[in-house]
């Protein structure tokens, strides 16, 4: 077995972001040291925090070290410090910014119920059902990106997006789709709204087209506010859904909420270059600085981090086990405690998973290995 030796560029930003991205970190040392790799961190201001020192939200030198990188681990930006700010020079604009740099199209978005979170699901699943499934939303383009404009003021103003999508970048994350769709249940949810808008239309003519190729994914087109419901109703029916730019946004909040917290959910940016993770969470202000948020979001980015950028499965599995290990052991940050259960800290959270990876390193005789 070869020693890993990668460099990961850290950038926690905003809000609840350095405390969950302090907690996804000390569970990447821990896991280091339990099977021998070399992990080098470089923290470096993205977001609220580097406007305020830098004058801009993704200085260069930022942007500059996460394309060197082996991978990004970001925490979230924003805050109520920036909301006044024109759009261009809000914390959010170094996020788009980034992910337009990095070239980065696909978003995945795993969403699962864990068990031992079943009662606090909001709605009823039968026994046998669960959720499971993944989002994968186009990332580099759509409304997001298309061309804005203000014009005229007060009660004559009036404002602008536009959500462009080409055959291309349909195309090239919908093949994603269909790829996780082979590797999982084989069910693709393609999701639209073809019945009002023009990009949608292309959207799903493509997405139509292009499964031509993949005879045994059972692909079937839904209008988002049809497939909103459904995901409230019977979110058991859905493997792999397929999104643009913003449907993707609003559905993996809602999905994030079926499962008990949005605090929970880890994504993966991928393109042509280096990969980013990030938790899907934001940087809820509310929470911040309170030691509070749940950072099980951010160490499940680190798993996926492990897996996927450095083909490190056996580790990321291990991480994985150590979270279910300590959810089903009882440990709850306030926002997945029932009433009248006692919660524990975001840094308790994590040190609890630490011990869990260190003991399920251990049972797979890798602990020390090579130290
Ligand atoms: C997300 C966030 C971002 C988005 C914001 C912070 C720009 O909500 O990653 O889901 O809308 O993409
Ligand atoms: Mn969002």
């Amino acid at each position: 077995m070869t020693r890993a030796n990668k460099t990961i560029v850290v950038v926690s930003g905003d809000g609840i972001g350095p405390e969950v991205i302090r907690a996804a970190i000390s569970i990447l040392e821990e896991c280091a040291t339990a099977f021998g790799h070399r992990f080098e961190f470089i923290e470096l201001p993205f977001g609220g925090i580097a406007i305020d020192r830098c004058g801009e939200p993704l200085p260069i030198e930022t942007l500059n070290a996460c394309r060197k990188a082996d991978a990004v681990l970001l925490g979230a930006v924003g805050g109520a410090k920036w909301d006044s700010q024109p759009l261009t020079r809000r914390p959010e604009a170094g996020l788009l910014g980034l992910r337009k740099e990095l070239g980065l199209y696909i978003n995945l978005r795993p969403v699962r119920l864990f068990e031992s979170l079943r009662a606090i699901s909001p709605i009823r699943l039968d026994e046998d059902e669960t959720i499971d499934l993944e989002i994968v939303r186009e990332l580099a383009g759509g409304i997001y990106f298309g061309p804005r404009q203000i014009s005229g003021s007060e009660t004559n103003e009036s404002a602008s997006d536009t959500e462009i999508y080409s055959v291309k970048e349909i195309e090239r994350v919908a093949l994603y789709a269909f790829q996780r769709a082979v590797a999982r249940r084989k069910r693709l949810a393609s999701i639209d709204k073809a019945n009002v808008l023009a990009s949608s239309g292309l959207w799903r003519r493509t997405v139509e087209r292009l499964s031509e190729n993949f005879s045994e994914v059972k692909l079937e087109s839904l209008y988002v506010d049809n497939a909103a419901m459904q995901l409230v109703l019977r979110p058991a029916q859905f493997d792999v859904m397929l999104t643009s730019n913003m449907f993707g946004d609003i559905l993996s909040d809602e999905a994030a909420g079926l499962v008990g917290s949005i605090g929970l959910i880890p994504s993966m940016s991928l393109g042509n270059g280096t990969a980013l993770y990030e938790p899907i969470h934001g940087s809820a202000p509310q929470l911040a600085g309170k030691n509070s948020a749940n950072p099980i979001g951010a160490i499940l980015c680190a798993a996926m981090l492990l897996r996927e950028s450095f083909g490190l499965h056996r580790e990321a599995a291990a991480v994985e086990k150590a979270v279910d290990h300590a959810l089903a052991a009882g440990f709850r940050t306030p926002d997945i405690a029932r009433e009248g259960c006692k919660a524990i800290s975001c840094s308790e959270m994590a040190a609890h998973i630490c011990v869990a990876l260190a003991e399920s390193a251990m049972e797979t005789e890798k602990y020390g290995w090579g130290v």
